[in-house]
């Protein structure tokens, strides 16, 4: 029994504790109902008198051991947890609120993942832009009404330094600074000076796009487009051209998708058309080529151009364009990313 005694001591001079856990265990292991020193003090009885003193005295030793043990770590536990002020830091803790993507990033996200699988990368500019860069590079005429102070910020009359109406404006640096092929979109802020309202902000996003090379035909921009109008609103998806006017292309057209709400039948959404505009394009005008240093009579491109909020509202069922600048959390934390 002396020699069990020994041992126990001296796994208890050894014993460290690293958790409070680690002290309970050990506690019930040892001073348990059915710990070790409760089945010692039973085989004590049966110790013969003449050795009842000295292993007696181990025994308490063991015991006391054990007992300051215990005493200590729980001491060294209680001290580091809990502060002056009564937190408990071993508690866990709150979970963060994780917050959601805004709707206008998701679907600008989706809109650059469609394009970059086709090869189309990505290209940025400035906001605040000059008159060339935004239109007369772009072929609009000196007296054009989008130039116009209806429409346009401008931050200088007379230098005519003002903030750009569309992304078509990085484009024209795209042109300007690199030599074809060139496969680019150019997603961005806009600005135009509208009355907001449910239809109309003074501030928009737009994802633009342009593809120059040898032989580029009206055909590449109409297959790039539905493959663009399947990936976004799903493989069934019709898509429709009409004829259009912009400065910068020519032909130019404007591209339905068959209305995703009524399926086409007509609804108050595509106002009983059965379809939804969403973006204009065509084939980029020669001048405009010209304009950028890039041979109009070996190269040909196509442009389009769409908004992001639109695209946005068609998919998620949003009625009020405002929704997007208000940051409400409980508009917000609605939309959930996939990318
Ligand atoms: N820049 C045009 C706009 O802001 C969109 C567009 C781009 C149209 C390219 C045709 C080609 O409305």
């Amino acid at each position: 029994m002396l020699e069990k005694l020994e041992k126990y001591i001296k796994e208890n001079q050894e014993f460290v504790a690293n958790t409070l856990d680690d002290v309970e265990n050990f506690r019930i292991k040892y001073l348990g109902k059915k710990g070790i020193v409760n089945d010692l003090f039973e085989d004590f009885k049966n110790v013969p008198r003449e050795n009842k003193k000295e292993v007696g005295q181990k025994l308490n030793e063991l015991k006391t051991l054990i007992q300051n043990k215990i005493n200590e770590f729980k001491s060294v536990f209680e001290e580091s947890t809990t502060t002056k002020t009564g937190i408990d830091l071993s508690s866990p803790g709150e979970p963060f609120k994780t917050g959601t993507r805004h709707p206008l990033s998701i679907v600008r996200n989706e809109i650059i993942d469609i394009f970059n699988r086709i090869g189309f990368t990505i290209s940025e500019g400035p906001e605040i832009e000059d008159d060339w860069h935004v239109f007369s590079a772009l072929n609009f005429p000196d007296e054009h009404p989008a130039r116009d102070m209806q429409d346009t910020f401008f931050i200088d009359n007379i230098e005519r330094i003002l903030l750009r109406t569309h992304t078509s404006s990085v484009q024209v640096r795209i042109m300007e600074n690199s030599k074809p092929p060139i496969r680019t979109i150019s997603p961005g802020r806009v600005f135009r000076n509208e009355a907001i309202s449910a239809r109309a902000h003074c501030i928009f996003h737009q994802v633009e796009g342009l593809y120059i090379d040898e032989n580029v035909s009206f055909a590449d921009l109409k297959q790039t487009l539905m493959f663009f109008a399947k990936e976004m609103f799903g493989e069934n998806t019709k898509i429709r051209l009409r004829p259009s006017y912009f400065p910068f292309t020519e032909p130019s057209a404007e591209m339905d998708v068959a209305c995703n709400i009524c399926g086409g039948k007509g609804c108050n959404v595509c106002k009983y058309s059965g379809w939804l505009e969403i973006l204009g394009c065509g084939m980029v005008d020669p001048n405009v080529l010209d304009n950028c240093g890039i041979d109009s009579k070996k190269y040909t491109g196509f442009a389009f151009g769409m908004g992001i909020e639109r695209i946005a509202m068609l998919k998620y069922g949003i009625n009020d364009l405002r929704l997007y600048f208000e940051n409400d959390v409980r508009f917000l934390n609605q939309f959930k990313a996939s990318l």
